[in-house]
């Protein structure tokens, strides 16, 4: 095990709106509190256009980020900063591959997520997928932190 396995960084994760419209938001932080990660900050809110084309903008280009956008602003959203040991890779672990469908059974997404109904995969968490993307993803949703 390597020093970075074990160090204390902070991810941002989002229970996404179909997340919260499915009343999903305590069985996903029962799943983080779980792990053994603790939520250190943690906010229900209905994020605008603006913040959302900023927190997606390295896919700005890819043929998706449109209704992703329209999809993540269609209804609340929530927002916590997560600590723990490994946790920016240990969460997208937890979360599971990207399609519901093909998500390993046990993960967040294999578990609950479902896509059908829309062209806009509809997968229940956001996890930062770097310590880069974490920083700046935190400063986007909590700036006050
Ligand atoms: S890529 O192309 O490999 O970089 O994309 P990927 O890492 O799989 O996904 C990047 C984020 O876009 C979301 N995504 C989608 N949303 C809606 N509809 C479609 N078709 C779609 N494809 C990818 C995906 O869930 C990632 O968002 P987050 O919030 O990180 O889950």
């Amino acid at each position: 095990m390597t020093t970075s396995d074990t160090a204390t960084e902070r991810t941002l994760v989002i229970v996404k709106p179909d997340g919260v419209a499915r009343n999903l938001v305590g069985e996903v932080l029962r799943r983080v509190e779980a792990k053994g990660y603790s939520i250190v900050a943690l906010e229900l809110r209905t994020a605008d256009t603006d913040l959302l084309a900023r927190h997606y903008a390295e896919h700005e280009d890819k043929p998706f980020f449109a209704s992703l956008v329209e999809f993540m602003v269609s209804g609340p959203v929530v927002a916590a900063i997560v600590e723990g040991h490994g946790v920016i890779e240990g969460f997208r672990s937890l979360a599971g591959s990207t399609k519901p469908t093909s998500a390993a059974p046990g993960t967040i997404r294999g578990d609950l997520g479902r896509e059908w109904g829309s062209a806009v995969v509809q997968n229940i968490v956001h996890g930062s997928d770097s310590p880069e993307s974490a920083a700046r993803e935190i400063g986007l949703w909590f700036p006050a932190l």
